[in-house]
């Protein structure tokens, strides 16, 4: 069986070594913005999107070194999301990967401008990548509509933040689920189709590869939902009941934890039928899916 766990933390560490170099090079006082996009980046985190990227074009034989560029550029920008998510006027959270969140080691203001910092420059780096034109402006079309306020994880983090004034009680799932594709299922879902366009994959597969992303986006935040309420503080690198706090409209808000990690488990189970369809090559693809609903971190 593969061990993703292992794979996970073999990319990380060569994914690591590479992003770092690009916070090289900043220069007199305004360095203290590049410091804290860079502290904010480099303390951890899973680098689940830019694996993603990376096996999603490793079905269609690219390389680490292929799937960089975007990979790098994607976990600026989710790093980006997590810097704002932390901040008072949002989730108001003093921990991040197990280290005081980014306005907490440095300023309010500063975790703002990190945030702006790595916003653009996730932009920045795709428009100076190395792909061929067509894929880089799609790839940059596709990011910017993921992470947009339309349908993408802005719009799911405004409606996070005030889902309990506009759900319906008599069915506060389709909302709930709506929350959950946009918040975090959007930028799973760039990561799986930015693999799909460096690979050159065909219609069919590329639809294949958007499918299997929907279903684990959802799971993904069922699962974090899940250790919000019963997860390991320490492993989580979290606080914890935050969700329950703050009175945040989640799965396990409305059927609790058991309910919601079978939901999880199925789609789950559904995502790993879809992605078989590229057959022994999918592995890695299936043991993450797995790893989403079984991770306690
Ligand atoms: C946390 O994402 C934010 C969500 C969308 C739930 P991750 O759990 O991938 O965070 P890191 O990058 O590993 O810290
Ligand atoms: C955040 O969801 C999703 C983002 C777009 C950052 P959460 O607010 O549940 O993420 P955590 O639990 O703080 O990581
Ligand atoms: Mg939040
Ligand atoms: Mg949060
Ligand atoms: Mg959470």
């Amino acid at each position: 069986m593969t061990d993703i766990k292992e794979i996970l933390r073999e990319y990380s560490t060569r994914f690591n070594a590479e992003i770092a170099v690009l916070f090289n090079g900043a220069e007199g006082p305004e360095a203290r913005v590049v410091e804290a996009m860079r502290y904010s980046v480099m303390n951890g985190g899973k680098r689940l999107r830019p694996y993603l990227i990376y096996a999603s074009a490793g079905l269609f034989g690219k390389s680490f070194e292929q799937s960089f560029q975007a990979a790098a550029s994607l976990e600026m920008l989710h790093s980006y999301s997590l810097i704002h998510d932390d901040l008072p006027a949002m989730d108001n959270d003093d921990l991040r990967r197990g280290k005081p969140t980014c306005h907490k080691q440095f300023d309010e203001a500063t975790a703002i401008l990190a945030g702006d910092g790595l916003l653009t420059y996730a932009f920045e780096l795709l428009a100076k990548s190395d792909y061929p034109a067509d894929v880089k402006v799609e790839l940059i079309k596709l990011l910017s509509q993921g992470a947009g306020a339309f349908r993408g994880m802005v719009a799911g983090q405004m409606l996070d933040l005030y889902a309990e004034k506009y759900k319906n009680p008599e069915n506060p799932v389709a909302l709930i689920n709506h929350i959950e594709e946009m918040k975090t299922g959007c930028l799973l879902s760039y990561a799986c189709e930015a693999g799909a366009v460096i690979g050159g994959a065909d219609a069919e597969q590329r639809q294949i590869l958007l499918d299997y992303s929907r279903k684990i986006g959802v799971a993904f935040q069922i699962a974090d939902d899940i250790l919000d309420a019963e997860g390991n503080p320490e492993l989580v690198g979290k606080t914890l009941n935050k969700d329950k706090e703050q009175n945040k409209l989640t799965f396990v808000s409305c059927y609790g934890v058991e309910k919601a990690r079978r939901i999880s488990e199925d789609l789950i189970e559904q995502a790993i039928e879809t992605i078989s369809f590229f057959g022994s090559k999918s592995q890695d693809l299936q043991a993450l899916a797995r790893f989403i609903v079984e991770r306690n971190f």
